[in-house]
């Protein structure tokens, strides 16, 4: 059995995120908040400890999500008040949090999973709360049995944490007869197996998540947590991008920060699906690697010139 959990309106206020928030020691010359190990931006963070502060703080500089901001707060809350209750021995709802999360590609899905996973590993929900992200073709086989194993595997790695499957819409492709319904099984198997250290979220596009959930009545009850991922607007995929290069710790010039916007502002018009920070990431890559080769051939290169961006670095193949 499990309770549907609905997420009311008063819990901790969500701070909203703005680009003023964010800390630019290097602009000061002065960047070395971080000890030398840790000053890439990829860190390969399994198994680190991270503070709850430090971890909402992640969330909160994102920018936009606003909703999604307050359902994690509203989840932090409610997963320690219910903690307290057990404590003083009183009724605690059963922690069911298995969740969908629904948006275009690169609306943040998987970055907000892994802030999540980690969260509710300092909740003491999840022992590791690393995330295994998979799709389709990690858990579906070519012949009976496969599957079953192929599922068990990616449940195993994922135990202590969270087991995320993108398009997993994907999963109910081809009906009855094809594979992906004993992936299903086995799923739902794994989930009341490991009831107290696993945490599936299911990803992909809303309407086909709907669908998806809508035609598995085992599914439905299963994935009390719903959340929506909106398409940014013009306005926040700037942001995004210029937050992306703040935490490299660049700087646009303000021509080239104008040209962005006219870049992004074009982007969004020939493409539909335009909730798309993944693309940002691309561009700002390309810039910074475009810059680079700006700034290779001259002699005496200051500080500022490694930080600023110009007009004539911002690269977009894609247009
Ligand atoms: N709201 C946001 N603020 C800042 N960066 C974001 C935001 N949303 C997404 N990104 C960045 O965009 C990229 C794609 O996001 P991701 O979480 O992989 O999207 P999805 O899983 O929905 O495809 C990542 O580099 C992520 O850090
Ligand atoms: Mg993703």
């Amino acid at each position: 059995m499990s309770i549907n959990i609905t997420f009311r309106n008063k819990l901790p206020p969500v701070i909203k995120s703005s680009l003023a928030n964010v800390e630019k020691p290097y602009l000061k010359g002065h960047s070395q908040p971080l000890p030398k190990k840790n000053r890439t931006l990829h860190n390969n963070d399994n198994n680190q400890d991270y503070k709850i502060e430090d971890l909402l703080k992640e969330l909160n500089d994102m920018i936009g999500l606003d909703k999604v901001k307050k359902f994690v707060h509203e989840l932090q809350a409610f997963v320690e008040i219910q903690k307290k209750r057990e404590q003083e021995n009183l009724l605690a709802e059963p922690l069911v949090l298995h969740m969908v999360f629904s948006g275009n590609p690169g609306s943040g899905k998987t970055t907000v999973a892994r802030i999540v996973g980690k969260l509710l590993k300092e909740l003491g929900v999840l022992q590791k709360g690393h995330i295994m992200e998979c799709e389709r073709a990690d858990l579906v086989g070519e012949y009976i049995g496969h599957t079953a194993n192929k599922t068990r595997d990616m449940v195993k790695k994922a135990l202590g944490g969270v087991l995320f499957i993108d398009e997993a819409y994907s999963l109910a492709r081809g009906g009855e007869k094809d594979f992906g319904k004993e992936a299903i099984d086995s799923l739902v198997k794994a989930m009341e197996d490991h009831r107290d250290n696993l945490i599936l979220i299911l990803a992909g596009y809303r309407l086909e998540m709907e669908k998806f959930i809508q035609t598995n009545p085992g599914l439905r009850s299963r994935f009390p947590i719903h959340i929506n991922f909106p398409d940014y607007t013009i306005d926040e995929l700037v942001a995004i991008g210029e937050l992306m290069l703040n935490k490299r710790e660049y700087e646009f010039l303000p021509e080239a920060r104008l040209a962005f916007k006219r870049m992004i502002q074009n982007m969004n018009f020939l493409h539909p699906y335009s909730g798309n920070a993944r693309m940002i990431r691309n561009i700002i890559e390309k810039t910074i690697r475009k810059q680079a080769v700006r700034l290779y051939n001259s002699k005496n290169l200051s500080r500022e010139d490694l930080i600023y961006i110009k007009e004539i670095d911002l690269c977009n193949d894609e247009i």
